[in-house]
């Protein structure tokens, strides 16, 4: 265990058997959808899509979008930075968001209004690694969730603090004296 980490919530054997579990949920409920885009969200996805992806079995495309909702500490900006967003004609599309973790709801409620309002998607769904749930501010519940959290500040697995510790193959709660 990495020196700075107090406490490992999720193993990384819990969080592959989790992650291609979610894989087959989706799979299953996409029912026959053909242009299926999964669309991760930079960079706390990343780790999470990328094993995601390898348990669906059925075409999908991939992209990513710039969103920064956090700054360099554990506590919220208030406002949600949209950079870049995906080229192209999403109007036939459903599109699942990916996300590292669901916190207050303020990024996918505004990820989910940009694609609606912006793109013209057809159907967005919602596909997040953690839900903490007891952090809700707005009104937004993920269709897809590995595991619920409770509220503490947590990083690995492509959570970051101050952009370090996304590399580890496990979620872990910083030491409060490093963090
Ligand atoms: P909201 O509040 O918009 O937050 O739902 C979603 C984004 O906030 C970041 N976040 C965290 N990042 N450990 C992290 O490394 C955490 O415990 C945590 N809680 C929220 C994250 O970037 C997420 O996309």
């Amino acid at each position: 265990m990495h020196e700075n980490i107090a406490r490992v919530l999720f193993s990384a054997e819990q969080i592959q058997t989790r992650v291609r579990e979610l894989g087959r949920e989706l799979n299953e409920r996409l029912g026959d959808r053909e242009d299926v885009v999964i669309l991760g969200l930079l960079k706390g996805s990343v780790l999470f899509l990328a094993d995601l992806v390898r348990s669906i079995d059925r075409p999908v495309k991939l992209d990513f979008a710039w969103v920064s909702s956090y700054g360099a500490g554990t506590e919220s900006s208030g406002s949600v930075d949209l950079k870049v967003f995906p080229d192209g004609d999403l109007s036939r599309a459903t599109v699942v968001v990916v996300d590292d973790i669901l916190d207050t709801g303020r990024t996918l409620h505004a990820v989910k209004e940009r694609l609606r309002r912006n793109y013209a998607a057809a159907e967005v769904q919602t596909c997040v690694l953690l839900d903490k749930q007891g952090r809700r501010a707005f009104p937004m519940e993920p269709d897809f969730a590995g595991f619920q959290v409770e509220n503490v500040f947590v990083v690995g697995y492509g959570l970051d603090y101050g952009d370090r510790y996304r590399n580890l193959p496990y979620i872990g709660v910083l030491d409060d004296r490093r963090s």
